[in-house]
């Protein structure tokens, strides 16, 4: 998601931090409508929940899936717990590496256009190796079935960028 629709930390704190939602409700709603949960609603997420500025911070860090800043426009997140390990994620992770020429795990260079993340189970064991790209479910996944949903999701970053 871009920042060219900022809105104030205050008001996006205010239109989500309602009463009887807890800070998790809450982090999950502004990440879902901007992508990230922007560093400058700590403090007003603080005050509305009655919490200290470290407890917020403290949650949105030991939780891996809320974001700080924007996802790169293709995020492939490749599960990398046991039974799609014992289906060959790992060759899949070097074949995936490889192919787009970055690392999974490695710190987010604002401003690239691929980001690889480890993640640990999909829920769809049984179809593995799984992994998600821009949030769109990949099941039994092969060398070949990546290079072409990788290729159409770059496709469309192309086009619209
Ligand atoms: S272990 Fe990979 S989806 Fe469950």
């Amino acid at each position: 998601m871009d920042d060219s629709h900022a809105i104030a930390p205050d008001q996006l704190v205010q239109r989500h931090a309602r009463p009887g939602l807890s800070l998790l409700a809450v982090l999950h709603a502004i990440q879902d409508e901007l992508g990230y949960v922007p560093p400058a609603t700590v403090a007003p997420l603080a005050r509305a929940l009655n919490l200290s500025r470290a407890e917020v911070h403290g949650v949105i860090t030991y939780y891996h899936h809320f974001r700080s800043e924007p996802a790169a426009p293709v995020t492939v997140q490749l599960c990398r717990a046991e039974a799609c390990r014992s289906m060959g994620t790992e060759a899949l992770a070097q074949h995936i590496e490889a192919h787009t020429g970055c690392r999974f795990d490695a710190e987010h260079q604002h401003g690239a256009t691929v980001e690889l993340e480890s993640v640990y189970c999909l829920g769809q064991c049984a179809l593995s190796p799984a992994l998600m790209l821009n949030g769109t479910l990949h099941a039994k996944v092969t060398p070949q079935k990546f290079d072409a949903i990788f290729a159409a999701a770059s496709k469309c970053v192309e086009v619209t960028a």
